[in-house]
């Protein structure tokens, strides 16, 4: 039996998150799939209230009694600084270690294997900042990488897209401008692809990156890079999917296994509330989770269920639809209970 924690978050987190565990539910139930789903309330609310992010031994049970993470999404008008989300969400990548960030591109006719570094960089927590009577006067955000952090993220990246038959890998990286960390990826995406013959490699600066990759994606097949690269770059991709209603995300931890799944859009308050918000990413993400699990034919089923509902004429309002999230959802659960009578 795994146990998977769910952590719904805020906004449209709430929203989007209940309507794919339901769909985990059918499926579980009906393929009699080893599963087992736990509702965590960690997000604003509890923050403001208990002042708690993490409770105390948050990450250890989860990393003990639990198998991967659903989550949703963090982000409330009433932490401006999301405080709470650095402390929820940066804490359970670095805690748990989900230093690989898989954020796929899925295009008509073209998948780009977007891989984001998860847990350093500028996300490492370096800086401060120096004050004045006017406020802050000097504010520093270091971007911190270490060899060992570098080379296995690589490592791990490059094995993955030749498992996946890959010919072709791009290193994204800004080393004309950030000189330091910039050699040190380009100096071990060097050395580790010498170890994978498989693999052809090229380098590119992360602006033309974008550019070449709105203009033809094609041109692209497995894409590495570092944290904040890959945050703006998985919302560009997002773009080019259709919106970020439908782009999804596993971080995992290649040695322990452990994998968080998540929807790449955020807690969206500008429609929160309003019964309109897109599930279709937290499902997609719900199909890795299950793909993760060695579950793969129900990762499959699912992931045809939802195209054909988007397809179908019940896509919400960010692809062009009208469908709210209940209508959405029902098209996929009536999709898939179909699905699954069929097969049996
Ligand atoms: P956002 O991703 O929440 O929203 C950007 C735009 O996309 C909005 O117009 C929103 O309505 C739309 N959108 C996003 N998801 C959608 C969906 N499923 N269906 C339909 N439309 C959708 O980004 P933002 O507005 O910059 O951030 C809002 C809050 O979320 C902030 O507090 C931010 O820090 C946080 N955030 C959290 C995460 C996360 O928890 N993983 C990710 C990104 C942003
Ligand atoms: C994401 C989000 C997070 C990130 C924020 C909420 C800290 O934008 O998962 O893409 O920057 O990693
Ligand atoms: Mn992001």
């Amino acid at each position: 039996m795994v146990s998977v924690a769910v952590i719904p978050g805020d906004g449209i987190g709430a929203e989007v998150i209940p309507a794919a565990l339901r769909v985990l539910t059918l499926l579980t139930r009906e393929r009699r799939l080893d599963l087992d789903f736990e509702v965590f309330d960690w997000g604003a609310r509890r923050w403001l209230s208990e002042g708690v992010g993490i409770p105390d031994g948050g990450v250890e049970m989860l990393a003990r009694q639990y198998g991967a993470v659903l989550f949703g999404a963090l982000g409330d008008p009433r932490i401006p600084d999301m405080a709470h989300g650095r402390a929820i969400l940066l804490g359970l990548r670095r805690g748990l270690g989900l230093y690989v960030s898989h954020r796929p591109i899925e295009l008509p006719g073209v998948t780009v294997d977007l891989y984001r570094e998860n847990t350093q960089g500028l996300y490492a927590g370096v800086g401060g900042t120096t004050g004045g009577p006017a406020g802050i006067e000097v504010a520093v955000d270091e971007c911190v990488y270490t060899r060992p952090a570098v080379e296995r993220f690589v490592r791990y990246c490059l094995r993955d897209l030749r498992r996946k038959g890959r010919r072709t890998v791009t290193l994204v990286h800004k080393a004309n401008a950030v000189p330091h960390t910039g050699a040190l990826w380009q100096d071990v995406f060097r050395a580790e692809l010498a170890a994978v013959p498989e693999l052809t490699g090229t380098e590119e600066y992360v602006d033309a990156f974008c550019y070449h990759l709105i203009r033809d994606a094609s041109r692209y097949e497995g894409v590495l890079t570092e944290n904040l690269f890959g945050d703006i770059a998985s919302d560009v991709g997002a773009a080019m999917m259709g919106g970020l209603g439908v782009a999804a995300s596993a971080s995992v931890c290649p040695e322990t296994g452990f994998g968080l799944f998540e929807p790449v859009h955020g807690s969206a308050p500008d429609i929160a509330g309003t019964g309109t918000a897109n599930p279709y990413a937290a499902m997609a993400a719900s199909a890795m989770l299950l793909r993760h699990l060695g579950h793969d034919e129900e990762a499959t089923c699912l992931r045809e269920c939802l195209r054909a509902a988007a397809q179908g004429g019940t896509a919400t309002r960010d692809l062009g639809g009208s469908a709210t999230t209940e209508a959405f959802t029902a098209t996929v659960l009536d999709l898939l209970e179909r699905r699954l009578r069929k097969d049996d």
